[in-house]
């Protein structure tokens, strides 16, 4: 069964029945939509512990507290963007919950080649890069209890019809939109559609197969295996080249000393 709600944001290129109409099959049940919300993710959080049914997604078009990776805030103004949360139920234990994120990851490169021909890179953990720049980033929020995962609420922000001058200042040299590098608009419903066709397909092959084929496909589209970085993680600054990331999903650096760290989460940034 499909099921739309609320129908706040049914005008221009956002509504839940034109998101409805793109997807492909009737794995996703239900889409809320919401012209503004402080969160999608946190929403989507309060809902399920009131118990949705797996497959629910919230869909905003501004978010007055839009939540980014490590406390940051996810910069969320009306017209442009695309702000959705996705509520899965999956049967996979606690550890490999980084690759529902890389699902998310998998799909919106995929989503944003078929719908604008962008060639997206994944800088390790979940940033989504076009052109050096960022042009989305990915927050998983999870409820477990002994190792199980109870529910997963992934949340996606893509900047697809923003400009620069919609960009606060400090993120002017190093956020970018699909407007920004193809030139053209595009409708969000028809994207977050094909997200969510894409997300469906890595989300089942991560369910049915394990996470061996998310990890090749993380692995060739990352923008960070090779590079010379320096991650930033709980106060402690460590630099280093990129050289794998494992199969739990960590990033592999060989510091100049020739020790190898496995880092679990952080903040990156290229040095070259
Ligand atoms: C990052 O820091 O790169 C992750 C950003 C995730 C932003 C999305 S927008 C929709 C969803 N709701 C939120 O509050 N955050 C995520």
């Amino acid at each position: 069964m499909q099921d739309l709600e609320d129908g706040a944001v049914e005008s221009g290129d956002l509504s839940s029945q034109a998101v409805f109409s793109g997807l492909r099959s009737d794995f996703w049940k239900k889409i809320i939509s919401h012209e503004s919300i402080n969160s999608t993710n946190e929403f989507a959080m309060s809902l399920s512990l009131k118990g949705p049914e797996s497959g629910t997604v919230i869909i905003a078009d501004s978010q007055a507290r839009g939540k980014g990776r490590m406390g940051r805030v996810w910069v969320s103004p009306p017209g442009g963007n695309i702000y959705m949360s996705a509520v899965l139920k999956p049967e996979i234990a606690v550890r490999d919950a980084a690759f529902l994120t890389v699902a998310a990851a998998l799909a919106c490169a995929y989503a944003l080649k078929s719908e604008a021909g962008l060639n997206v890179n994944i800088k390790w953990p979940n940033d989504l890069m076009v052109c050096g720049k960022k042009i989305g980033g990915i927050l998983t929020e999870i409820r477990s209890g002994h190792d199980k995962i109870n529910f997963a609420v992934i949340g996606i922000g893509i900047n697809v019809n923003s400009r620069s001058k919609d960009f606060p200042e400090e993120l002017a040299n190093i956020a970018t939109s699909v407007k920004e590098v193809t030139g053209r608009y595009f409708s969000r419903s028809e994207i977050i559609a094909e997200v969510l066709n894409e997300l469906e397909r890595w989300y089942k092959k991560l369910i049915g197969d394990g996470s061996f084929l998310l990890l090749e496909e993380w692995k060739r589209l990352s923008c960070t295996i090779g590079k010379v970085v320096r991650v930033t993680l709980c106060g402690e600054v460590i630099s280093g080249i990129a050289e794998d990331i494992d199969e739990e999903g960590m990033l592999v650096l060989r510091l100049a000393s020739g020790e190898r760290r496995r880092i679990s989460s952080g903040d990156l940034t290229e040095l070259r």
